[in-house]
């Protein structure tokens, strides 16, 4: 039987690039990854095509580009990049052409990396935290749940995919464990004693090609974590691995949001919105069905074991 192939949206990112990976190493040839870019003349991109993966030009501004680049394809994985533009706007747009892209190659199941629109729990006019942009609560959640519509709406056949935290940040977002006044390290949170899920963020595409094993889960929302830990005991982990005391830093989501590195009022208000609804939060990421879906997933001890050598130290 020829294999299915897989587009992947994302291909040399942090999500995209672990569905890739995880389809190269898998035995059952069932799978052929198919990854996009906008630059495939990029170094990242050329690790991939000396892997054997095909790899196909796209942009997700493009709607066109992308029906190409999903023509033929059984499945597709659809991510949009927040970060790199801020613009709720051009995040829906992006999905908006995903989804039209993916009806128009008639793929059997996509998979949309999705986050909670926040504001079915907490209204705009819900005061505990600012409304941002004139109309969300957390724009990089609001935005993608928003976007869901797109896919439904479109009559692709998709799962929406609720990724967690993930622990890279400690490496590359900024968040790492900084020194204090007193020059001991601590990582700063607002999120009280409240468990926060987290994943490596490698193990997202391996969670996704769980799902595109899973015909039933098209449809469905599926939510994925590796471990659901406090502050204190990521900075328990920290601590062992790195061998010097990391301390948890609890500060308000005010404080927070008042931190004023771009996107700080965005992620303030995400991490309130986490630590005020932990019980749903964490619920809806599952560490059963996670496991279910990536057997070798990580939990923060065995991301720690591997990451701990990259987490920068200094202030
Ligand atoms: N950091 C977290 O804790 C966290 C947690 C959950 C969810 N998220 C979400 O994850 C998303 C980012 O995913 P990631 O971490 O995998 O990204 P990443 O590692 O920063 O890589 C971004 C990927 O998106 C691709 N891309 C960006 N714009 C594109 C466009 N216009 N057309 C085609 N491809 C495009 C890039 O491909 P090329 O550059 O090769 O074209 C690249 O492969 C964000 O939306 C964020 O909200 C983050």
């Amino acid at each position: 039987m020829a294999a299915r192939t897989i587009a992947v949206v994302g291909a040399t990112g942090a999500q995209g690039g672990g569905l890739v990976g995880a389809i190269t190493a898998d035995r059952s040839g069932e799978f052929a990854a198919r990854a996009l870019t906008r630059s495939p003349g990029s170094a990242k991109a050329a690790a991939l095509a000396a892997a054997g993966v095909d790899v196909v030009a796209a942009d997700t501004d493009d709607v066109e580009s992308l029906k190409r680049a999903f023509d033929g394809a059984d499945a597709v994985f659809c991510l949009t990049n927040y970060w790199e533009h801020f613009s709720v706007e051009r995040e829906q747009a992006q999905a908006r052409n995903m989804a039209v892209a993916a009806k128009a190659a008639g793929v059997r199941h996509a998979i949309w990396s999705t986050l909670e629109d926040t504001r079915k729990w907490v209204p705009l006019d819900d005061n505990r935290m600012p409304t941002l942009h004139g109309r969300y609560k957390v724009p990089h959640f609001d935005s993608k749940g928003e976007a869901d519509q797109f896919f439904r709406d479109a009559g692709v056949p998709t799962t929406f995919l609720l990724t967690s935290f993930y622990w890279d940040n400690f490496i590359f977002f900024g968040l790492g464990p900084k020194p204090g006044p007193d020059g001991v390290l601590a990582i700063t949170l607002p999120m009280d004693d409240r468990k926060l899920p987290g994943i490596a963020a490698g193990d997202i595409g391996p969670c996704a090609l769980g799902v595109l094993r899973r015909p039933d889960l098209v449809g469905k929302t599926v939510g994925i974590a590796g471990e659901h830990l406090t502050g204190a005991e990521m900075a328990a982990g920290l601590t062992r691995a790195l061998g010097q005391t990391v301390r948890y830093n609890a500060v308000p989501p005010d404080v927070y949001r008042g931190f004023g590195f771009p996107g700080a009022d965005d992620l303030g208000n995400m991490f309130q919105f986490k630590r005020d609804f932990e019980p749903y939060f964490t619920t809806a990421r599952s560490l059963d069905v996670s496991r279910r879906l990536n057997p070798s997933l990580l939990d923060f001890d065995g991301w720690l074991a591997r990451n701990k050598a990259a987490i920068p130290l200094e202030g």
